[in-house]
């Protein structure tokens, strides 16, 4: 997926035919304006204020504690990126904002936008990391809990999308009773997986702060009887044995080109005899030539905040089948198509 210049009327489409707009200029004042209007808009309540009917600039700033003139400049910057309707000095939301982006909406990704401020916090130290290659890894630095917070229930978002898909497409030899989700964080995948089979237990190998999170999110979800959680460093603590399926979902891209390939041998080691490894990451085209734009970008992210990279999915197979995995399989999601999904079996 590419983000693009999209004009407002006959001028801009002219402008932007001759050629003579300087392009870059607009995606990078627009595009971290975009990001930054929505994320304040989230995080000041402004979607779920407006969520109980219109209001003006003067009522959204009394209920969510704000400035009035401050306000009234953030409601007219979300309208003019669309997100808010204007009438008669009257704000409202629209149904694109009602369902993305309202805490009610059983589709919102509010969490997950309120975990991106955390994240391009973070990111806003790139050059320094370009340029010195000195990076601590983002999940051990001194965080407090609302970190763990925004960080996990961001990431649960997603896994709510494509969760069931993705249990859809992993066909286990036989039906699994024991399954390991490694840095499975808020266990929604999890969740997703005891759906399909009723008879399931799970253990979440996880970090301190992200096991606090995902016991809460699971105990909402109900799923407590079904799901434990383990504390520990996934590349240093014992996996355990005799799983029938385990998860690597997102987590190779956390890790060194050091330590990856043992990963993949911890997980061979841990799967019972008929069992399989599912993982999904980023994905990365690899080769030498132009890259897609999650490819090349994630790769700076992760690079930037972990000191890690994304690894092409030609290396990620190669360190599967050294470890003993058989038969492995690409699967593509509609949920979410720019992942790398692939599953191998003991
Ligand atoms: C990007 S998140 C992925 C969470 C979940 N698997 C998913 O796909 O949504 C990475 C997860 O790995 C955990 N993690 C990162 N480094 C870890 C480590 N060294 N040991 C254990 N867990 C780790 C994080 O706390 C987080 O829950």
């Amino acid at each position: 997926m590419r983000l693009g210049i999209i004009p407002e009327g006959f001028i801009d489409c002219i402008a932007l035919a001759s050629g003579k707009m300087p392009t870059p200029l607009v995606k990078s004042f627009w595009g971290v304006a975009l990001g930054r209007t929505l994320i304040a808009g989230t995080r000041l309540g402004v979607f779920e204020v407006l969520s109980e009917g219109e209001k003006t600039a003067e009522e959204v700033a009394q209920d969510t504690g704000c400035n009035p003139e401050g306000m009234e400049t953030l409601l007219n910057a979300l309208n003019g990126f669309g997100y808010l309707k204007r009438r008669n000095g009257r704000y409202s939301i629209t149904k694109q904002t009602a369902k993305w982006l309202t805490e009610s909406s059983s589709s919102s990704i509010r969490d997950a936008i309120m975990f991106l401020f955390e994240l391009w916090n973070d990111f806003s130290d790139i050059e320094r990391a370009v340029k010195s290659g000195k990076i601590k890894d983002f999940h051990f630095r001194d965080r407090p809990p609302e970190f763990w917070e925004h960080y996990i229930r961001g990431l649960a978002t997603f896994a709510r999308y494509n969760g069931p898909e993705i249990v859809r497409k992993v066909s286990p030899i036989k039906k699994p009773r024991r399954l390991l989700d490694v840095g499975g964080g808020h266990g929604m995948y999890s969740i997703a997986f005891c759906r399909k089979y009723p008879d399931l237990q799970v253990e979440v190998l996880d970090l301190p702060g992200a096991v606090i999170q995902g016991k809460r999110i699971v105990k909402e979800q109900g799923f407590q009887d079904k799901i434990q959680f383990r504390e520990g460093d996934l590349r240093v603590t014992e996996w355990g044995d005799d799983y029938d399926i385990i998860l690597l979902f997102n987590i190779i891209h956390n890790v060194s080109y050091k330590e990856a390939p043992e990963i993949f041998i911890k997980a061979y080691q841990a799967l019972s005899s008929y069992g399989m490894v599912v993982l999904l990451d980023s994905e990365h085209v690899g080769g030498e030539k132009d890259l897609s734009t999650t490819s090349g970008f994630n790769e700076l992210l992760f690079f930037v905040i972990n000191g890690c990279r994304v690894y092409p999915e030609e290396t990620i197979r190669k360190w599967m089948i050294e470890a003993g995995f058989t038969n492995l399989k690409k699967g593509k999601l509609l949920t979410l198509p720019m992942t790398l999904f692939l599953t191998g079996y003991k």
